[in-house]
């Protein structure tokens, strides 16, 4: 029965135009700029013509259903679509000004300024320690067993982990729960110091205490980060972000502050989404 109101809702939605973005894609203080993004897989669009800021110090809810380009507009920001050999980004994307596609910049280094925490945790087959370290090793950012110390020390204290872990260091990061390995992962992003990070689902494998304790950390994080969230979680997005964005069918519908989205939706496909009767 459920199934037969969702199919006939889903058809439905797929006959509303998305049109014109509504909304306000702008940033009064933008830490990224993307203007009129396209990706295709091979012939396949999976983005149409997307603009929106990233703004500084904010969280920014990317949502919508299963298949609408959320994870794919992502992995724009960080070039993490470079692995795909058959995928191709056109548009301005631009972070403080800078073109993170020109030619000369090392897409490396853009990945330490724009650092990436994934659905399933995926902490290095080492130390607790070691995936912290790692990144300020291969970036030289220690100048010595001191610094990168307290490197380590001050990500896992900036993670919410610290104090769990820090009677056993030198144990393998695999070994800890999910919550705990997502939030190693956490640290190890912060310890290249980026300026921005990019999480898609951080939470969905987690148990809700877990959920709750890396919602916390998140507010927390935008203090010193700018950061972008992909989830599924609509009550999650309501508590972690300032501004949301609605992508349906790989087109950015409707974009403003999170809580007007969620209350007052201006876009029916939004308006859809956000009451259950599409997604
Ligand atoms: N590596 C790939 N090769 C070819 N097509 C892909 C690839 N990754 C994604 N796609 C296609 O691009 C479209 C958008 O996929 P994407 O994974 O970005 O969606 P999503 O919104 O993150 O979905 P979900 O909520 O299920 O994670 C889909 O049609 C998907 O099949
Ligand atoms: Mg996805």
């Amino acid at each position: 029965m459920m199934k037969d109101i969702a199919f006939s809702d889903n058809l439905i939605s797929q006959d509303i135009e998305v049109g014109e973005t509504v909304g306000n894609v702008f940033a009064e203080d933008a830490k990224m700029s993307m203007r009129n993004v396209n990706v295709y897989y091979g012939e396949k669009q999976a983005i149409n013509n997307v603009s929106l800021d990233l703004a500084r110090n904010q969280v920014t809810a990317l949502i919508g259903p299963s298949g609408c380009g959320k994870s794919t507009f992502l992995r724009c920001l960080n070039r993490m679509n470079d692995t795909i050999p058959i995928c191709r980004v056109t548009g301005d994307l631009l972070l403080e000004s800078e073109d993170i596609y020109a030619k000369n910049l090392d897409p490396v280094l853009l990945r330490a300024r724009v650092g990436m925490v994934f659905q399933k945790p995926n902490p290095f087959p080492k130390s607790i320690y070691e995936n912290v370290a790692y990144g300020p090793k291969i970036h030289g950012l220690a100048a010595n067993k001191a610094e990168l110390d307290e490197i380590v020390i001050n990500s896992l204290q900036r993670a919410g982990l610290f104090q769990e872990v820090k009677d056993r260091l030198d144990a393998p990061g695999t070994g800890l729960s999910g919550g705990q390995q997502q939030r190693l992962c956490i640290a190890r992003t912060i310890a290249v110091s980026p300026e921005i990070i990019l999480m898609d689902e951080p939470a969905s494998a987690l148990d809700p205490i877990a959920t709750a304790v890396i919602e916390e950390l998140i507010d927390e994080l935008k203090e010193k980060y700018t950061i972008a969230i992909v989830t599924h979680s609509m009550q999650q997005a309501a508590r972690v972000s300032q501004t949301t964005a609605y992508f349906h069918m790989g087109q950015l519908v409707e974009m403003g502050k999170t809580e007007q989205i969620f209350t007052n939706p201006q876009h029916t496909l939004t308006e859809n989404y956000i009451t259950g009767r599409f997604g």
